[in-house]
């Protein structure tokens, strides 16, 4: 295969742009409006966190992203076209790595490339540059039950980075961490997005994660679900750990928990 490596060229339309999506779920007793009139775009290259209370439709509104769910309201395009056209070109990290316990580290991070045909040469030396840079050469021949959660992570991240796709999609990845190896994955994960220019749309209901990690935060109100704010992130890259304790930092911080109204959303 010979899919650039580096990312797309700038273009001018949104990787992802979503218009005035909605999405109610309903059963036979009830219905459920999650979501209503969810617009936002994310360009090439661009790193954009969602952020909200649980229960608000973070989730939804990334599976609706991902095809994996239909909105009920409004339209979705990836790369400028109808989102089931372009399906190949997106991956997904959920917040627990789901490794296959009987294949190495290796074999997990090539299984996207497995279900999508042969497995080449090509491939398995990508998948050990990917490795390489997530810092786990040393893990590759081991078995997920040997890795710490952070590196378990690591690994589902290289997987999604793996098939070379232009647009990730990370439902609070880091969630299930403490906090310390939570910070150190921050520094990890801006480091491969520098390095491999992926445009990411990252689900998290941390606020300083949001604020370390993005080019612009969006903040989703709770029932229904709607874009209340769309914050620029104008902190220089790549950001440190000094960065989290300066006034522009803590000032984001507030802006953002204050639009959510949630104290227990500074994590
Ligand atoms: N498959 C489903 N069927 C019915 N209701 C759902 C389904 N998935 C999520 N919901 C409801 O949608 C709301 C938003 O859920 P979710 O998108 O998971 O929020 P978040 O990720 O922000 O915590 C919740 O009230 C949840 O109960
Ligand atoms: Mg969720």
């Amino acid at each position: 295969m010979n899919t650039p490596r580096t990312a797309e060229v700038m273009t001018d339309h949104p990787v992802i742009h979503l218009d005035r999506v909605g999405m109610t779920y309903s059963s036979r007793k009830e219905t459920n409006e999650v979501l209503r009139d969810c617009s936002l775009s994310v360009r090439s290259g661009e790193f954009v966190s969602i952020v909200g209370q649980s229960g608000g439709g973070k989730t939804t509104l990334l599976r609706i992203v991902s095809g994996l769910l239909e909105s009920t309201a409004g339209t979705v395009n990836l790369n400028g076209q109808n989102i089931d056209k372009s399906l190949s070109d997106l991956s997904m990290v959920f917040q627990k790595p789901v490794l296959l316990p009987w294949r190495n580290i290796e074999d997990n991070v090539l299984l996207p490339m497995e279900f999508r045909g042969r497995v080449t040469e090509d491939m398995r030396t990508y998948a050990k540059e990917l490795l390489e840079m997530a810092g786990l050469t040393h893990a590759a021949k081991r078995n997920p039950y040997e890795l710490s959660g952070g590196m378990q992570q690591r690994v589902a991240i290289c997987r999604a980075l793996v098939s070379r796709p232009s647009i990730m999609l990370m439902d609070e990845p880091f969630g299930a961490l403490d906090a310390m190896t939570r910070d150190t994955m921050n520094i990890e994960l801006q480091r491969i997005w520098a390095e491999t220019k992926r445009s990411i749309l990252f689900v998290t209901h941390s606020i300083p994660e949001a604020v370390f990690l993005s080019d612009r935060v969006v903040v989703i109100g709770d029932r229904p679900g709607r874009v209340i704010a769309d914050i620029t992130i104008d902190l220089p890259r790549l950001r440190t750990k000094a960065h989290r304790y300066t006034p522009e930092f803590y000032e984001y911080e507030t802006q953002i928990s204050e639009l959510i109204g949630a104290k227990e959303s500074i994590a």
